[in-house]
């Protein structure tokens, strides 16, 4: 079995990464990442350093694992941003900028959208399933707080985007069950500054999160595919 994990350098990408490696002791792990893997490397991890945005070099690495004849029966994407040195979330709509929602697009939804596109003909036709990192807050009939602006919106486009996927994967890769993934709050970079108000029982480390996706995917049936669904298991509305 060859399992992909992309943003396999994030808090939740090297849970998910360790995760697969133990529940399924005779994969191969592949942890596509744009920086050197620095997580756990039993053998059967395969760290591979790509520039998870190009286009072509996705292309390229997915061909030549095609070439070898690899088919992936797992994928999970966990590429996000809500702030780093470009953006910081958005209070009020003053806060909005072109540069800052060109930036949440990039990365919360283009990226994942590439690997969406070009993994159609790279899955095991049988049982399988192709999982992107979402977010609650992607919800647009959930969405109470406001806020958040580039966040938001690029997550409830990426789900959009999954969405649409899935008409398609039903006919072109149909065993293979799209889920967008609410992991709930978790403690990683991403959320370090936005934890003051976070119950400390709601805070999830990453591993408990990577174990509950495990389930959720081994549960997933693409009759019910595109699944937006959260780290107990529980449907979001979208
Ligand atoms: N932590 C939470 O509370 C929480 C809650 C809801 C949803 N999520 C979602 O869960 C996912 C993983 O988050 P995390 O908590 O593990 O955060 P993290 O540790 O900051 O990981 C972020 C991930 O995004 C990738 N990434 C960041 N900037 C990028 C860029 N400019 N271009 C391409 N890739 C980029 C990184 O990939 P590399 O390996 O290539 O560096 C990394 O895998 C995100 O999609 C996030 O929105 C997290």
């Amino acid at each position: 079995m060859n399992i992909l994990v992309v943003g396999a350098g994030g808090a939740i990408g090297r849970a998910v990464t360790d995760a697969f490696c133990q529940r399924y002791s005779s994969a191969v792990v592949y942890a596509v990442s744009r920086r050197a893997y620095t997580g756990a490397k039993p053998k059967q991890v395969v760290p591979v350093q790509l520039d998870t945005g190009n286009e072509q070099a996705i292309h390229d690495w997915l061909s030549a694992c095609k070439a070898e004849g690899t088919a992936f029966t797992h994928v999970v994407c966990t590429t996000g941003v809500l702030h780093d040195s470009n953006v910081v979330p958005e209070k009020r709509l003053e806060d909005v900028s072109a540069s800052a929602m060109q930036h949440y697009f990039t990365v919360n939804t283009l990226v994942p959208a590439l690997w969406v596109k070009l993994l159609v003909n790279h899955l095991v036709q049988g049982p399988s399933s192709l999982t992107v990192l979402s977010a609650r807050v992607g919800s647009i009939s959930d969405n109470q707080l406001g806020g958040w602006y580039g966040y938001r919106t690029s997550k409830a486009a990426l789900n959009m985007f999954v969405k649409t996927a899935a008409v398609e994967y039903a006919r072109r890769a149909k065993h293979t069950s799209l889920i967008c993934y609410h992991p709930g709050t978790v403690d990683s970079a991403l959320s370090k500054p936005f934890q003051r108000n976070v119950k400390p029982e709601k805070l999830f480390t990453p591993a408990y999160t990577a174990s509950q996706l495990l389930q959720i995917i081994e549960h997933s049936n693409p009759t019910e595919s595109p699944y937006f669904i959260d780290w107990a298991g529980k449907s979001i509305s979208w």
